[in-house]
C-alpha cells in the first residue's frame, strides 16, 4: 500500500508539476495572473530564506516584509521573465556574489531598502540593468562601494535617503550614498597615477642636477687645468728667459 501511495503521488507530479515546472504556488505564497503577468506575493509571510519553488514564469515577486537574511548564489536562476523583485523590509545583511545571476536583463527593478546590508560585492549588481533601491540600509562606505555606485542605476526617487551609517572617512558617516562617488572619497587610482607621476618626474629632476652638477665640476676642472696650463705657460718660461 505505501508503495501504491508513493506512485500515486509520482504520477501526480508527473502530470501536474513537471510540464510547467510545477505551477504550484509557494505555501506562503499568493500567485496571481494579471492580464498574463504571474505574480508572486509573499509579503509579510514570515518566511526566513527565499522560498525554491517560484513558479518559472514569475515576473512580480514580491517578498517584502520577511525575515529573509541571505540572498544565496543562483536564487533566481530560473525565472527568465522576473521583471521585478521586492526585496524590502526585511532582515537581509549577506548578498553573494552571484545572488543574481540567471537573472534576465529584463529585470526593470530590484528593491533591497530596509534591510541590514552593509556591504554588497560588486559582482553581485554589475550585470543588472534594473533600477536599484539601497536606501535605509546601514551602509558602511568605502571604495569597494564607491565601485558598485559607479556601476548600478541607483532608483532616484530613494537616493537622497540613502545614506552612510558608517565610513572609512569619518566625515562621510551620514552623509548620502552618492556624496561618496566625490572623488576625494576614494581617488586611489589617481593616487597612484599621482605617485608614479611624482616618482617620475623625482628621477627626471635629480637626473638632470646630477649632470648640471658634473658638467658644471668636470669644466671647473678643465677651466681651472686649463688657466693653470695658461699661468704656468709664461712663469715658466719667463724663468727659462732669466735663467738664460
Ligand atoms: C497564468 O497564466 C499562465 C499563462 O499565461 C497560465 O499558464 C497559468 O496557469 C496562469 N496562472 C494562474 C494562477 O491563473
Ligand atoms: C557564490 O558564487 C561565487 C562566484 O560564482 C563564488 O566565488 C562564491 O564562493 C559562492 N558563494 C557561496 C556561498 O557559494
Ligand atoms: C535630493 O536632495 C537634493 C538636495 O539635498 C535635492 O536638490 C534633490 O532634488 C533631491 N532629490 C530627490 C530625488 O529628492
Amino acid at each position: 500500500w505505501p508503495m501504491l501511495w508513493f506512485c500515486s503521488q509520482a504520477l501526480f507530479f508527473l502530470l501536474f508539476c513537471v510540464p510547467s515546472y510545477c505551477t504550484s504556488c509557494p505555501e506562503q505564497c499568493q500567485c496571481t495572473n494579471y492580464s498574463e503577468a504571474t505574480a508572486v506575493l509573499c509579503s509579510a509571510s514570515n518566511l526566513q530564506e527565499i522560498p525554491r519553488d517560484i513558479p518559472k514564469d514569475t515576473m512580480f515577486l514580491k517578498l517584502d516584509a520577511n525575515k529573509i537574511t541571505a540572498v544565496p548564489n543562483s536564487t533566481f536562476r530560473h525565472l527568465a521573465h522576473l521583471q521585478e523583485i521586492d526585496l524590502s523590509k526585511n532582515a537581509i545583511e549577506k548578498i553573494d556574489s552571484a545572488a543574481f545571476k540567471g537573472v534576465a536583463d529584463g529585470l526593470r527593478l530590484l528593491d533591497l531598502s530596509g534591510n541590514h546590508i552593509q556591504r554588497i560585492p560588486k559582482e553581485a549588481l554589475v550585470n543588472l540593468n534594473a533600477m536599484i533601491r539601497l536606501s535605509n540600509n546601514p551602509w558602511h562606505c568605502e571604495c569597494t562601494l564607491q565601485e558598485v555606485l559607479w556601476e548600478v542605476k541607483l532608483d532616484p526617487d530613494s537616493v537622497n535617503e540613502t545614506t552612510c551609517q558608517t565610513s572609512v572617512q569619518e566625515e562621510y558617516t551620514g552623509k548620502p550614498l552618492l556624496h561618496i562617488l566625490d572623488s576625494r572619497f576614494c581617488n586611489m587610482h589617481q593616487k597612484t597615477t599621482d605617485v608614479a607621476m611624482f616618482v617620475t618626474m623625482f628621477s627626471w629632476f635629480t637626473l638632470v642636477i646630477s649632470y648640471v652638477v658634473y658638467y658644471v665640476r668636470h669644466n671647473q676642472e678643465d677651466t681651472r687645468k686649463h688657466l693653470e696650463y695658461l699661468k704656468s705657460l709664461p712663469s715658466t718660461r719667463v724663468p727659462k728667459e732669466t735663467i738664460s
